[in-house]
């Protein structure tokens, strides 16, 4: 058997998603299990650098997990030929920047979403990416949730007949920051600092809606700032000038609709912390983070409207549990061992299935969900071919 190592140059590592998701849960999860086998033998053994500001923080990290490659100079880590993948997961602005440099530099890309603040942005890093030759991949770990997941198996089943319609709801009560700390970072309230809820969750919605039900081709938004102060890390208090709610209509090919309530001032009532809840003509089901739920035309009841009396249907139980029926790993753990896959196998020019290309299409519906709201009018999405 033989070994064969990838340096993975990894920016962003102190944050929420670059320390637990892809750190934690699947960089050094992938070492745990052995590294990554590859259907000819080799193993796959994932070298990574870890990058950021702050050298205290990061000699740290790297002592807590037994690494030993670290540096606050991203330049030198990216001049470094045995690093052959740049991954980031730094805040949204400053990642084109860094993108731009380790492109110039001829690794490999995968980042985070947004994949950068602006449409324009977005796609000139793909069209850099494919003319520098370098193999790219932008995280789309909501397709790999076990409840989304149990969804596209109903989809692809036929389970649905004609899908009529989509009604999600995401979000959590985030703190202000006073009386308790608030569990999400400041820069997501401040417009100025890539923050707001359309620019974060709308490119999950794009490729969640392309994946499993049909593509995007028009958006309404109406977005809002429900909480207009919070307190940062800090403890100082600060204006958000970015929104923290987005009530979204979508279009779908085909006609279907798709409603998508996304809200960090919300407090949850439901089963988990996003439900999505798909109709069709021959069945419903309501898929969450783990579970999917349906039931069939031939189960549905015929509920009778009577205030007059108390409610005598148990609707949430008339609904079954789509089974696991095998093992679910960690979503983005799932798309790294893609995403290695595909840098270690695929031919040059072999698009991956989520690419910069398919990042840009989150971007877009982010800028035109905004221009709808700032606007308060439904917005036509385009559609966008590579290299456009
Ligand atoms: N896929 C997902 O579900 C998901 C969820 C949340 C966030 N994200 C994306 O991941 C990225 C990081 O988000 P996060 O929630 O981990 O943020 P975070 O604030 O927890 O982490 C930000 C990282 O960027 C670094 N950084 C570099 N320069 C900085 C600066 N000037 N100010 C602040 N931080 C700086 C920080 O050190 C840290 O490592 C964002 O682009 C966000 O859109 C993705």
């Amino acid at each position: 058997m033989s070994r064969s190592t990838l340096g993975i140059v990894m920016n962003g590592v102190t944050g929420r998603m670059g320390y637990r998701q892809h750190l934690v849960r699947s960089i050094l999860a992938l070492r745990e299990q052995g590294g990554l086998a590859l259907p000819d033998g080799t193993v796959l053994w994932p070298e990574p650098v870890l990058v950021g500001r702050n050298a205290d923080k990061l000699e740290a990290l790297a002592a807590k997990h037994g690494l030993s490659r670290w540096t606050t100079d991203l330049d030198a880590a990216l001049a470094d030929p045995a690093n052959q993948i740049y991954f980031d997961a730094q805040l949204t602005p400053l990642r084109e920047a860094a993108v731009k440099k380790a492109i110039a530099a001829g690794k490999h890309i995968y980042v985070e979403k947004p994949t950068a603040s602006s449409l324009t942005g977005a796609q000139e890093l793909a069209r850099l990416a494919d003319a520098a030759g370098v193999k790219h991949g932008v995280v789309q770990d909501k397709l790999f949730l076990p409840g989304l997941l149990k969804l596209k198996r109903l989809v692809d089943g036929g389970f649905f007949g004609r899908i009529l319609s989509v009604r999600g709801e995401f979000g959590y009560w985030v703190f202000e920051g006073d009386w308790q700390e608030a569990q999400r970072p400041s820069w997501n309230y401040r417009a100025e600092d890539g923050g707001g809820i359309v620019l974060d969750m709308f490119p999950h919605w794009q490729y969640v809606l392309e994946h499993i039900v049909a593509p995007v081709r028009s958006v309404y938004a109406h977005a809002a700032t429900h909480i207009p102060e919070r307190v940062d890390e800090l403890g100082k208090p600060y204006q958000a000038t970015a929104d923290d709610a987005a009530y979204g209509v979508f279009e779908l090919e085909g006609g279907i609709v798709a409603q998508i309530n996304s809200s960090w001032a919300v407090r949850v009532n439901r089963e988990e912390l996003v439900e999505f809840q798909v109709d069709g003509t021959h069945g419903s089901a309501v898929a969450g983070l783990r579970e999917c739920r349906f039931q069939s035309r031939a189960g549905t009841p015929k509920p009778v409207w009577n205030p007059d009396i108390p409610n005598t249907v148990p609707f949430r139980e008339q609904w079954q549990t789509v089974p696991d029926n095998g093992d679910f790993d960690n979503g983005f753990k799932i798309q790294w061992e893609l995403f290695l896959k595909h840098v270690a196998l695929s031919a040059p020019g072999t698009p991956f299935a989520h690419d910069l290309w398919a990042g840009a299409k989150g971007v877009q519906l982010a800028e035109l969900g905004l221009l709808s709201a700032a606007e308060g009018r439904r917005v036509e999405v385009p559609e966008l071919g590579r290299g456009a």
